[in-house]
């Protein structure tokens, strides 16, 4: 795998590359890599010619800057992950190489998609995703970009300021990858105790059990069992559990026929937020 910090060294390693204008399939992430984020390298290696990674630590996404600073980094480890996944390239860039300090952020118009849910107490998180995103767009310029199902909200927020901005890239959205109890993986799984992890798992269950429901039971009720189920997970806090249309994200009461629906969730599990969802008629 080459890794490159800066765009020109970037712009070389694709001109040195030995096909002539490769498909390129782009999997951005923050580092601190799990085998979730291996599976979108995965599926971009069978799906174009050169795949290449990013791990970048974007500033603007984060509200608080205690949480910018102690985010974790495991570049070792990410490193050797991504070898052992036959990644291509790796883009490392320095936070002044992607956001160069004469040039100005962007404002999006997300369509008030960034307001709701993990946008709720996070005000202008989503717009620093989007910034960062279409900057590392323009830098890679990939055919395909890969992002995780598991963060519902941002592939939704993402695939909206592509189709808005004739981005020319294709998003592809990814399965989520989850323990064998079902647990969404995730780094943040790291802070929890074995005992936790393996309540956790009543998660996806509970949302499993939704879907199944889904037939013949109403939304609010079906909203209410999956609270009643995630209220057993000791040590635990529900933030949000909602059914909502899966492009606009607008929760439902009632179903349209037709209608796309995701169930989205939000709990803390030893004061750890876990987030996790389910489309429920796919
Ligand atoms: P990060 O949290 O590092 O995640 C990088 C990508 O991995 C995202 O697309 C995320 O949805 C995906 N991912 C995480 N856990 C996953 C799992 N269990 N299964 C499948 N995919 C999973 O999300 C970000 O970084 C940042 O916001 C970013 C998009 C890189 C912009 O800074």
């Amino acid at each position: 795998m080459q890794v490159t910090t800066t765009i020109v060294e970037y712009q070389k390693t694709i001109e040195q590359a030995a096909l002539k204008n490769p498909k390129i399939g782009f999997v951005a992430t923050m580092g601190a890599l799990h085998k979730g984020h291996i599976t979108l390298i995965n599926q971009a290696k069978q799906e174009c010619d050169l795949v290449v990674c990013s791990i970048f630590i974007n500033p603007t996404q984060f509200n608080n800057p205690d949480d910018f600073a102690t985010y974790p980094k495991t570049i070792d480890k990410d490193l050797a992950l991504l070898e052992q996944a036959n990644c291509d390239i790796l883009f490392l860039p320095s936070v002044e190489e992607v956001f160069p300090k004469k040039q100005k952020l962007n404002s999006y118009s997300l369509n008030g998609l960034d307001v709701l849910f993990e946008g709720e107490k996070r005000p202008g998180h989503f717009n620093g995703v989007c910034n960062v995103v279409h900057r590392l767009f323009q830098i890679i310029e990939p055919q395909k970009a890969y992002f995780g199902q598991k963060d519902f909200q941002q592939l939704v927020i993402i695939r909206h300021m592509s189709d808005q901005l004739n981005i020319g890239v294709e998003i592809v959205g990814c399965k989520t990858a989850r323990e064998a109890n079902g647990l969404a993986k995730s780094s943040r799984n790291l802070l929890l105790s074995q005992k936790a992890k393996s309540d956790a798992g009543i998660i996806y269950n509970s949302m499993m059990k939704a879907k199944s429901e889904l037939e013949k039971t109403e939304i609010s009720k079906l909203i209410l069992e999956t609270e009643n189920k995630l209220k057993k997970i000791p040590n635990s806090k529900i933030d949000y559990v909602s059914i909502a249309e899966t492009s606009t994200l607008q929760p439902i009461n009632k179903r349209k026929k037709g209608q796309k629906i995701v169930m989205l969730v939000a709990v803390f599990v030893e004061n750890v937020r876990l987030i996790d969802n389910l489309m429920l008629n796919e």
